[in-house]
């Protein structure tokens, strides 16, 4: 199974910091923040990773990571994304890479202390359809949340002021090839991006979801407080390490 990390988007809502670099470049406590997301596709078993990058100084990306050498890759493959469509529309340029295989995306702010190996290979066993990893949140209102009928998903609400449950759907999804099928139907949204939401539920529809809860702690990186909380919490307890 091949690996994306989505980690383009101009990072306006962490402006000024994102006036002259790209969001994923940031510190998060002792690593820029890309390491994180690039190490929970490696400590899963992915090791052909393509990263969607755009904004500003995307070269920097080739700089920093040059070969993926510092997380015993041979190679990564890069590209750019014009402009900022959003994640289902950065996803849409990983089409050529996929090779009409099992893909599993990362968005890059999303930071984990542990691993994903189970559900990974709970996805690479599944026929078809997706698979989202949740986690419990104190906050769901900032996040996709499912809405649960018994332990299915019947659908998912992205950013709701009232929460239908307490969990946030994660930036890792997992997808068959459908999912570049799904991303040619959308239509914008109110913010006016093509939403990894709307993907997610045509598969809801169609009966094709299954979900895992994450382990450990989670937390996205994309706003002043959860970019700080992020560092906090790696100088606590460390992150997810490259194993061995
Ligand atoms: C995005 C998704 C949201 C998801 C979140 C996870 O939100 O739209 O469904 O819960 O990532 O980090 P955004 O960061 O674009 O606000």
């Amino acid at each position: 199974m091949k690996g994306i990390v989505l980690a383009g988007g101009l990072g306006s809502r962490l402006y000024p910091l994102t006036k002259v670099t790209n969001k994923h470049l940031l510190p998060v406590y002792n690593e820029p923040m890309i390491y994180y997301s690039i190490r929970t596709l490696v400590n899963a078993g992915i090791s052909e990773i393509l990263i969607v990058t755009g904004g500003n100084n995307a070269g920097d990306f080739l700089k920093l990571l040059g070969n993926g050498s510092d997380f015993g890759l041979k190679h990564l493959n890069y590209t750019y994304q014009e402009g900022e469509g959003g994640i289902a529309a950065a996803l849409s340029l990983a089409e050529f890479f996929s090779d009409n295989g099992k893909i599993i995306v990362i968005l890059g702010d999303n930071i984990i202390e542990k691993n994903i190996r189970k559900a990974v290979e709970s996805f690479k066993k599944q026929k078809e359809g997706a698979r989202i990893m949740l986690k419990e949140v104190p906050d769901p209102q900032r996040f996709g949340v499912p809405v649960f009928d018994g332990d299915r998903i019947v659908n998912i609400l992205e950013k709701p002021s009232a929460p239908p449950s307490d969990y946030a759907v994660t930036g890792i999804y997992m997808y068959d090839r459908r999912v570049f099928d799904f991303i040619k139907m959308l239509e914008p949204s109110e913010r006016g991006e093509l939403e990894i939401t709307d993907v997610n539920n045509f598969y809801i529809r169609e009966g094709k979801m299954e979900w895992d809860i994450l382990d450990g702690w989670w937390t996205d990186a994309g706003t002043f407080q959860s970019l700080q909380c992020a560092g906090n919490m790696v100088a606590q307890t460390g992150a997810n390490k490259l194993s061995a």
